[in-house]
């Protein structure tokens, strides 16, 4: 098995990407819905309806960008949970449609799990073990990584998601979404020190993160103050966020006595983050480049090729809203050589 289609509907991206083992992503299209814009979060069915209407011709866009011809994919990978199960069902029901139609595999694939494995993608890429910090618009985790397949939960949100923190705190000052480049984007204006944010998990003990205190104290900040001082609430909150998910990150490596960090996800794009983990944690953390930190069919198709031994004929669509991490079974060893 050389080439596989993945395929991204879980949330509000299309994304649609072709891996080639050996040569890696050839070709690969991500089209961000904007229709959920004016509601200041998803709207399911809005994102199924725009999923129907793009990845049938992001599927050819994107052959054609490989110069590939469709029955020169040996397998088609997609996203069969977490996430909207409208959103699923329509990559789900085209991914096997497909297969079926050019008698391929098709392969399910865990979104978070393909967040986990992106940073593999790059070089030099991690090598194993490491710890994870995956953060995105639904989830907030710390995952202990022995090797492709093998996850143990260190932690989790409590309440929010971290990207769901920034969704949020966004809305309420009367940025669009989604919030995390909003409130980076104004927080590069504001002064992170004039205001006082909690970091209150940092005095409790544990791996697990919250964010509903601070966003409280977000929300009633803003209830006493202008719009004036919207810019350094916006510093203030990010840095907050910033430094509660690194003490973590800290903490996870101290207690698992890893080295190697990994973040992933569509928070682990914030630059701030980043600067703040090369200056804490010289040398040690990986992440993968901008395009692939929010989400996209690449690392679908990239998972997928981990997957392959899983690959299935027999026409079911399986999709699985909710979905833990920590319940995939293991990998097959052959297929934790990237190649
Ligand atoms: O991984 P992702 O694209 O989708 C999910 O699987 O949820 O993550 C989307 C989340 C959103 O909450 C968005 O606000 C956040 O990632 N995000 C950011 C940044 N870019 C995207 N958060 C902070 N800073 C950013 N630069
Ligand atoms: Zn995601």
């Amino acid at each position: 098995m050389q080439t596989i289609l993945g395929i991204e509907t879980s949330c509000d991206e299309t994304g649609v990407a072709i891996y080639r083992a050996g040569k890696g992503i050839i070709a690969e299209r991500v089209y961000t819905q904007t229709s959920h814009q004016r509601y200041g979060g998803v709207v399911p069915e809005l994102a199924s309806r725009d999923h129907v209407r793009k990845l049938a011709p992001m599927i050819e866009a994107t052959l054609a960008d490989a110069g590939l011809e469709r029955v020169e994919i040996d397998a088609i990978a997609y996203t069969a949970g977490p996430g909207l199960a409208g959103a699923l069902l329509v990559g789900a029901s085209v991914a096997v449609a497909l297969a079926s139609a050019l008698d391929r595999p098709a392969i399910a694939v865990h979104h978070m799990e393909g967040h986990l494995l992106s940073p593999l993608l790059e070089d030099p890429a991690p090598e194993f073990p490491f710890v994870a910090l995956l953060v995105s618009g639904g989830h907030s985790m710390l995952v202990g990584v022995e090797a492709p397949g093998s996850y143990e939960l260190l932690g989790e949100t409590l309440d929010d998601a971290a990207g769901e923190a920034f969704d949020k705190t966004a809305r309420l000052l009367g940025l669009g979404y989604p919030g995390g480049p909003e409130i980076a984007r104004l927080a590069s204006e504001g002064n992170p020190g004039r205001f006082d944010f909690p970091r209150p998990m940092l005095n409790r003990p544990g791996l697990d993160f919250s964010f509903s205190g601070l966003k409280t104290h977000t929300r009633q900040l803003v209830a006493r103050t202008g719009p004036e001082d919207h810019a350094d609430i916006a510093a203030g909150f990010q840095h907050a966020v910033v430094d509660t998910l690194i003490a973590k990150c800290r903490r996870a490596l101290k207690a698992t006595r890893m080295k190697r960090l990994v973040i992933a996800g569509g928070v682990s794009a914030n630059q701030l983050l980043r600067e703040e983990l090369a200056r804490t944690l010289p040398g040690q953390v990986y992440y993968p480049r901008l395009s692939l930190c929010t989400d996209n069919g690449a690392m679908i198709a990239f998972a997928g090729w981990f997957r392959r031994a899983a690959a299935d004929r027999s026409g079911r669509i399986a999709v699985r809203p909710r979905w833990p991490l920590d319940r995939l079974p293991p990998m097959a060893s052959s297929e934790t050589v990237t190649g």
